[in-house]
């Protein structure tokens, strides 16, 4: 890692042990979600899914991460924004009889980059209808102002459309859970989707205690999974001294640490309380872990490369592809007709842009 990345880490540390004090409390304890292990297992593979970069392998859920717990998920909608470097897909996983919705984490830049970005935001946006809520604007605009909106939400209208009212599970890791934060509260708040559960891995801190509070109530089926020194939950940084001010995480945070007992290591999944910052979670350890972000329950959440936002797609697919002037693109196809079975090309033969 780089030396500046090290002294953020550092400076950062030194904040985190002078932060303690009094802080705010969102409590919700009562609705809150319970935490089902076998549902996060689940969903992590969606999130790491959706990291890959071959479209037609993903669109037609053929690619080496769209197996396993995942198998048989069908595809409504692919979102590919290439002006601002995002990607989501949104379609129906049968077995747990919900659409299922995820968001990819940051690729543009190198990741360092990305959090030492973090550590210096402020907050800077009011959240429209929410009294003293304020949120991150680049996480909020990233769903909101982009191709990334209307384009799932009109996915979801279609599955409903064809199956009936369906769960909704959104999903995302790092800046993807942010995303999917803003997407599940959206579902909420402006379109009335009644059962819409949130689980994101790893994600940073997106708004203050009030919208914290806001959020809980609004969207209490919401899991947060952090895990051990991961950094990216500990940013943008939390300052217990201006507790108004200060960014601050909803609940429920599960914290997934491992303890050595004699020679053995266990893993733990800490379900936390319902403050969104409770001491004896992430909280009670220095975010000073990259690695620890990039794989969660196992599982790997990242592209197969950084930096580029390389994109790779069969011209096979056309037909099933909406182009903006800007180059962002949709791939999408009718619930209704059959699950296509597009032979892939494995040796780049597909479409770079
Ligand atoms: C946990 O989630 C799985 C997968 O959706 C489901 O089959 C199971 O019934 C759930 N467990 C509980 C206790 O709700
Ligand atoms: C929202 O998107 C539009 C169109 O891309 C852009 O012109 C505008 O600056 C964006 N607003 C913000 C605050 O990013």
């Amino acid at each position: 890692m780089e030396r500046t990345s090290w002294l953020i880490l550092v400076i950062f540390s030194c904040l985190l042990a002078f932060s303690s004090g009094r802080e705010l409390k969102v409590r919700q304890e009562d609705k809150l979600a319970a935490y089902n292990h076998t549902l996060a297992t689940i969903l992590v593979e969606y999130a790491s899914a959706v990291y890959m970069s071959d479209l037609t392998e993903l669109f037609t859920w053929t690619c080496p991460r769209c197996d396993g717990l995942t198998k048989g998920f069908e595809v409504i909608d692919l979102v590919v924004d290439i002006q601002h470097c995002l990607q989501a897909f949104v379609g129906v996983a049968k077995d747990l009889n919900a659409v299922v919705i995820a968001f990819r984490g940051t690729q543009e830049h190198s990741i360092q980059n990305w959090i030492e970005d973090l550590f210096w935001k402020q907050l800077d946006l009011n959240y429209p209808g929410m009294p003293d809520a304020m949120v991150h604007n680049g996480f909020y605009y990233a769903y909101h102002n982009t191709t990334m909106r209307p384009a799932i939400l009109n996915a979801v209208k279609r599955a409903n459309e064809f199956y009936g009212d369906l769960d909704v599970i959104v999903t995302g890791h790092s800046m993807g859970g942010a995303m999917a934060s803003f997407c599940g509260l959206d579902l909420k708040v402006n379109h009335e989707t009644k059962n819409v559960q949130v689980i994101t891995f790893g994600q940073p801190r997106i708004g203050n205690a009030a919208f914290a509070s806001y959020y809980s109530k609004l969207v209490p089926n919401t899991i947060r999974v952090t895990n051990e020194h991961d950094v990216v939950p500990h940013l943008p940084p939390y300052y217990s001294y201006f507790p108004q001010k200060t960014y601050h995480h909803f609940p429920r945070e599960v914290w997934l640490y491992n303890i050595g007992l004699g020679s053995q290591m266990y893993e733990v999944e800490k379900v936390c309380d319902g403050s969104g910052e409770d001491p004896t979670c992430s909280r009670s350890v220095t975010g000073n872990s990259i690695s620890d972000h990039l794989v969660y329950y196992g599982v790997e959440l990242m592209c197969e490369a950084w930096r580029s936002c390389k994109i790779v797609h069969d011209p096979g697919l056309v037909e099933y592809s909406k182009t903006d002037l800007q180059g962002n693109f949709i791939l999408s196809r009718d619930p209704a007709a059959p699950i296509l079975k597009m032979k892939t090309q494995s040796n780049g033969g597909g479409n770079h842009i």
